[in-house]
C-alpha cells in the first residue's frame, strides 16, 4: 500500500491482514454455546497436583454418574474473554487474575487446582488452538470458560478422589438479548443469593443453580434479571445473578464490598481502577437498597456481561427510573474506556493484556 507522506505511516488496513475465520455469520453473535475445534483436559487424584494436560477434539466427557460434582456440587468455573486486535492478534484480558480466583475458589470447595502458570499456559494454548473462532475486531468476543470439579466417583459426602480442570471456548456477542440498551431488574425481597459463611464468594456453580427459579420468575414478569439483597437485614444490595451492581451519583459511584457474599469479579475490579483513574471517587462500601431512590445511575459489570446500564429496579412492586431509561452517561463513558483497553485500542497502562 501506498504512503500517505513520508512521515506518516499508513495504519494497516483490515483487509491487509491474514487470518483464517470459522464460516458463520459474525454479525448475529448473542450469547450461546457454539461448539470450536479443541478443548483442554488436566486430570489429578485428590491430594495431588496438577501436573500435564493436553489439547483434545471438542466434545463430550466421559464421568462416573457418582461423580462428585455431579451428586454434591464440587464444582467451580470461570469466564474470560480473548479479543482480536485490529492487526490479527489475540488479547487476553488478565487472565493470571481467574487464576488465582479458581485457586482461592479450589480451597473453599476442597479441590487441587491448576497453579498460576498452569491456568495461564492452558488458557492460552486452548486459545490459540482454535484461534478461527475469535471475532474479528467489534463483532464480539471469544468466551473462556475453564472447569474445575471434582470427576472422581463418591458414595458418601466426602471431597472426590480426582478432579479434571478443563477449558472451552465459544464466540459471544451481547449476554442480555437488549445489547447494550438499559436492563430492567427486579428486587426479590424472599430470595437470597448468598450466606454469611457460604459460598457466595467463590465461583462455584451451585451459586448459579440456586438463582435459577427467581430468575425464570423475573423474566416471566418480563424482567431481564433479579437484584438480591443480604440475606440478614434485608437491606443491603449484593449482586445480580451473573453480574456485580454499581450505584452512581454525581461523582461519586459506590458498589458492595467484597465480605463472603460478593463475587469478586475481576470486570468489578477493572471498572473501580478505570473510574478511578477517570477522577471519580469509587466507594467499596454496604449499600442500601434506599439508595436506589436518588442515585443518578446504576450499572452491571461482569465478564459475560462487559458493563450493562440498568434501565430500572423494581422494589416492592414500585419502579425506579434512570436517565428516563436511557444509557446513563457514567455507564456509556466506563464501558467504553474499558472496551477500548480490552480490544487493544487504548494505551495498556495497568499492564492488564496478555498478547498472543
Ligand atoms: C461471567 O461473567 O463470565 C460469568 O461467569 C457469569 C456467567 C453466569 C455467565
Amino acid at each position: 500500500s501506498k504512503k500517505l507522506s513520508s512521515t506518516v505511516q499508513e495504519a494497516p488496513l483490515i483487509s491487509d491482514v491474514a487470518y483464517e475465520l470459522a464460516d458463520i455469520d459474525w454479525d448475529s453473535l448473542g450469547f450461546a454455546l457454539m461448539p470450536t475445534d479443541f478443548m483442554y483436559i488436566m486430570k489429578c487424584s485428590h491430594g495431588q497436583t496438577f501436573s500435564k494436560g493436553e489439547l483434545q477434539r471438542y466434545g463430550n466427557i466421559e464421568l462416573s454418574p457418582s461423580a462428585g460434582v455431579l451428586n454434591y456440587g464440587q464444582g467451580l468455573f470461570e469466564g474470560l474473554k480473548a479479543y482480536r486486535k485490529q492487526d490479527g492478534n489475540i488479547l487476553l484480558f488478565r487472565p493470571e487474575e481467574n487464576a488465582l480466583r479458581m485457586r482461592m475458589g479450589a480451597e473453599r470447595m476442597c479441590m487441587p487446582s491448576p497453579t498460576i502458570e498452569q491456568f495461564v499456559d492452558a488458557v492460552t494454548a486452548t486459545v490459540l488452538a482454535n484461534k478461527r473462532w475469535v471475532p474479528p475486531p467489534g463483532k464480539g468476543s471469544l468466551y473462556i470458560r475453564p472447569l474445575l470439579m471434582g470427576s472422581g466417583a463418591v458414595l458418601g459426602l466426602a471431597p472426590a478422589p480426582e478432579y479434571t480442570f478443563l477449558i472451552y471456548v465459544s464466540p459471544v456477542g451481547n449476554y442480555f438479548k437488549e445489547g447494550i440498551a438499559p436492563i430492567h431488574l427486579m428486587i426479590d425481597t424472599e430470595v437470597h443469593r448468598a450466606t454469611p459463611g457460604g459460598t457466595g464468594g467463590v465461583k462455584t456453580i451451585g451459586n448459579y443453580a440456586s438463582v435459577l427459579k427467581a430468575q425464570t420468575a423475573a423474566k416471566a414478569k418480563g424482567f431481564t434479571d433479579v437484584l438480591y439483597l443480604d440475606c440478614v437485614h434485608k437491606k443491603y444490595l449484593e449482586e445480580v445473578s451473573s453480574c456485580n451492581v454499581f450505584v452512581v451519583k454525581g461523582n461519586v459511584i459506590s458498589t458492595p464490598s467484597i465480605k463472603g457474599t460478593i463475587l469478586p469479579g475481576i470486570t468489578r475490579k477493572s471498572i473501580i481502577d478505570v473510574a478511578r483513574s477517570q477522577g471519580f471517587q469509587v466507594e467499596e462500601r454496604l449499600v442500601a437498597v434506599d439508595e436506589l431512590l436518588d442515585a443518578d445511575e446504576v450499572f452491571c459489570s461482569g465478564t459475560a456481561v462487559v458493563i450493562s446500564p440498568v434501565g430500572s429496579i423494581t422494589y416492592h412492586g414500585e419502579r425506579i427510573s434512570y436517565r428516563n431509561g436511557g444509557i446513563g452517561v457514567v455507564s456509556q463513558q466506563l464501558y467504553s474506556a474499558l472496551t477500548r483497553l480490552q480490544m487493544g485500542l487504548t494505551e495498556d497502562k495497568m499492564d492488564w493484556l496478555l498478547e498472543l
